[in-house]
């Protein structure tokens, strides 16, 4: 199982998970799950595959003719550590990028740029590469895709 300090147990009359972190247990639908599990990964990644990842998605950014453009050309290594910060800290690691930025609001903060379906579908592609050049492990990469997938497309701030 992802969690080792945790029990999980399937309560298969109920569809549910009960997962019990320490000794009190609580009950757990998928998408809840999905997101227990996202609180915790850092356990399992650690910073440097996370760094990994964050470095093999903005090799890829810089030269991408669509989302390159959006971003500060003379600070790469700021943006790579907003969300290199970001992910671990809501993968349960240190919360230095709330000490640094304050509450991640991130809707708000990709307002200033232009994110339709392709922008969208252009970031997940290149997070999928970098996942799969960082070597995310086969059990943690559908938990991890599935919750990039959900924020990039909250992220869309415009039709089409
Ligand atoms: C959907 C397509 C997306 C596009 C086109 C996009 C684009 C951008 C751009 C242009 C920036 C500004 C660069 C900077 O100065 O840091 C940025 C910042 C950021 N993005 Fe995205 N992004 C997308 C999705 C996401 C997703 C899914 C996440 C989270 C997993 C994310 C996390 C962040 C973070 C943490 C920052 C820095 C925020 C700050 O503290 O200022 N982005 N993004």
């Amino acid at each position: 199982m992802l969690i080792m300090k945790t029990t999980f147990m399937l309560a298969s009359a109920l569809r549910q998970f009960v997962a019990c972190p320490g000794n009190k247990c609580i009950s757990l639908s998928t998408p809840e799950l999905r997101f227990f599990v996202i609180d915790h990964l850092y356990n399992q990644l650690g910073e440097e595959k996370i760094s990994r990842l964050v470095a093999a998605f903005y090799s890829q950014v810089k030269t991408d003719d669509l989302l390159g453009p959006m971003y500060p050309p003379d600070d790469w290594e700021g943006s790579e550590k907003r969300l290199r910060d970001f992910l671990i800290y809501r993968l349960g690691g240190p919360d230095t990028y709330l000490r640094e930025r304050g509450h991640p609001r991130l809707r708000a903060r990709h307002m200033p740029f232009q994110i339709g379906l392709a922008e969208r579908d252009r970031w997940l592609d290149m997070m999928g590469r970098a996942m799969r050049e960082a070597d995310i492990s086969p059990e943690i990469a559908p938990v991890l895709g599935a919750f990039f997938a959900q924020l990039a497309d909250f992220m869309r701030n415009k039709e089409g």
